[in-house]
């Protein structure tokens, strides 16, 4: 019998359930691109109203969202202030720069959260030799900071120096959702602490594709602008809205049950000799380091992988895993047995050096 995988790497990697194929093939469709699919229009209009924002734009990816955003506050030679481990700094292909034209400049802070006194002292004075600072981004929950939840005041704080400065705030809200999900603050208050937002729709919310860039109207005019520059453009996919309002009406309470289950994986690295929790588990994903230099880094992982647990490395010792909207209870104790098994990190196994 094949050994069924338990699929740890992302939560990206959900599949859409029977129930949400079912209203996908039903949706009403038209071309959005000529502002023709009442779907989208539909999603369009309860993001809005969710955030408490006038306006929003479907987009293909996270990605794009947050390209949109950068493209669409600030201009060619303008300096963008964000934190070293955040994800457009680090895995968007250096978009700001090759399309924007956009210098950014990193600063770093714990567990992916800027300081503020750090941020006020990044920002350029008005000189002729200087970028000019226009944008401040943002991300909840922190994705290489462990699945963190921002700290609702400290996020306010940044939103209020970053006025005061003259700048505008773009908020990564990939996981937006846990976020609202673990802290209790709702989604329109985080729409009260940034210019935009992106939201994902097919991360732990389980559709298959689809994010959502959400501002004012005269942002949102220039975003869809770049997003039909870029190609972004979409014809019927009020398929892929009807989705997404699935994954919105359906999918959000449920979280609670996947920070549950990595909160399980947390406790037990935490009771794992050799083996160090990076970040407190706020949410869905599980980041730890193989300290012992006696377990074999790569024996460990290959270990995992042979026992059907696929996770992601991350850095040269340094594990990722993410509970999802496929991943049972059953997974999890498969994932204990496994773990506490292995031989490596006690040191006396084939991991072991
Ligand atoms: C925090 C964060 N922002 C943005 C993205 C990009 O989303 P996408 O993969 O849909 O482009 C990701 C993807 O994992 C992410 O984790």
């Amino acid at each position: 019998m094949a050994l069924s995988v338990v699929d740890l790497r992302s939560d990206t990697v959900t599949r859409p359930s029977e129930e949400m194929r079912k209203v996908m093939s039903a949706a009403e469709v038209g071309d959005d691109v000529l502002g023709d699919d009442p779907t989208i229009q539909r999603l369009e209009k309860y993001m809005m109203d969710l955030l408490g924002k006038e306006a929003a734009v479907f987009v293909p990816s996270g990605t794009m969202a947050n390209i949109l955003g950068l493209l669409s506050q600030a201009r060619p030679g303008d300096e963008v202030i964000l934190d070293r481990n955040c994800h457009i700094f680090n895995y968007e292909a250096g978009g700001a720069a090759a399309l924007g034209g956009l210098q950014l400049h990193p600063l770093d802070g714990p567990d992916g959260f800027l300081s503020v006194d750090a941020m006020r002292a990044a920002v350029r004075p008005i000189n002729i030799h200087h970028p000019r600072t226009s944008l401040v981004t943002v991300e909840n929950t922190h994705n290489r900071g462990g699945g963190r939840v921002y700290p609702y005041d400290g996020l306010k704080e940044i939103y209020r120096v970053a006025g005061e400065n003259g700048l505008r705030v773009h908020l990564d809200g990939a996981r937006l959702a846990n976020a609202v999900v673990a802290s209790g603050v709702p989604f329109e208050k985080y729409g009260k602490i940034a210019d935009s937002i992106n939201i994902c729709f097919s991360k732990g919310l389980g559709a298959p594709v689809g994010s959502i860039f959400i501002s004012d109207g005269q942002t949102v005019e220039k975003a869809r602008f770049w997003r039909k520059r870029l190609g972004g453009g979409m014809r019927q996919a009020g398929i892929l809205a009807e989705a997404c309002l699935y994954a919105m009406e359906n999918n959000i309470d449920r979280l609670a049950e996947d920070h549950a289950r990595a909160s399980r994986i947390g406790t037990l690295i935490q009771s794992m000799p050799g083996l160090r929790l990076l970040f407190p588990i706020d949410t869905n994903i599980i980041i730890f380091r193989v300290d012992d230099e006696a377990i074999d880094f790569d024996g460990f992982c290959a270990d995992l992988e042979s026992a059907g647990i696929m996770v992601l490395a991350f850095g040269s010792r340094s594990i990722r895993m993410v509970t999802h909207l496929d991943i049972s209870d059953a997974d999890i104790e498969r994932v204990e047995e496994v773990m506490s098994g292995m031989t490596g990190v006690h040191g006396s196994g084939k991991s072991g050096k």
